[in-house]
């Protein structure tokens, strides 16, 4: 599959198959994430592959921010069944002292989310689904794998072979909206 069906075929899969994912696959994936970029090259990832179904049945059950939740009027996090389903469930985390802080921005999020995209990529290339879930008890997550305090947990990305085809996701705003040419606007 080339680069520009991956982007355009990948879709957030919520359903998955019972088939496992083989090891050959996981590392495939990770052999790509290794080549992200990243700030001064400082590769702030680390991520914990969760395949044990009691543990992802408690990330299941961390899956909720109740502020969040209220507010949107979610009952639960729609990837919920997502994380119990799919045969492993990537934690993706990131020291942020390992990135770059400037202007008050803190790079490590901007490492990270090139990081899980590209997860997420060379996983659909190898036909597996990913969801990226950001909405989950950070702090029970932290304590459940054991994860340092400082480091911080930036998604929950279940992978697995998909139960559902999706060939649209959600409509997408036009390049004419989104890319502005020489000036702002
Ligand atoms: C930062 C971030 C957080 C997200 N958190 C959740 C989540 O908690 N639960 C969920 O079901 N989907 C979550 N998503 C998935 C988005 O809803 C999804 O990517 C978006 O609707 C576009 O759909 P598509 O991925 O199928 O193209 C998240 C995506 C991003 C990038």
């Amino acid at each position: 599959m080339d680069i520009f069906e991956a982007i355009s075929r990948r879709r957030s899969i919520r359903r998955y198959s019972g088939l496992p994912v083989e090891d050959e696959q996981v590392n495939a994936v990770f052999e790509a994430v290794r080549q992200s970029p990243s700030w001064a090259n400082m590769q702030c990832w680390r991520f914990v592959a969760v395949r044990d179904r009691d543990v992802r049945e408690k990330l299941a059950e961390y899956s909720y921010m109740k502020s969040f939740m209220e507010a949107k009027g979610y009952k639960a996090n729609p990837s919920k069944k997502a994380l119990v389903e799919a045969p492993v469930v990537i934690v993706a985390c990131a020291d942020p002292a390992d990135s770059g802080e400037v202007r008050g921005q803190d790079y490590y999020l901007v490492d990270m989310g090139i990081a899980c995209q590209t997860l997420m990529l060379a996983a659909r290339g190898l036909g597996l689904g990913t969801v990226f879930v950001g909405i989950y008890e950070e702090d029970k997550v932290r304590e459940l794998l054991g994860i340092p305090e400082g480091v911080r947990v930036a998604g929950l990305i279940p992978m697995g072979y998909p139960l559902e085809e999706k060939d649209k996701g959600p409509s997408r705003k036009e390049v004419s909206e989104i890319l502005y040419n020489e000036k702002w606007g």
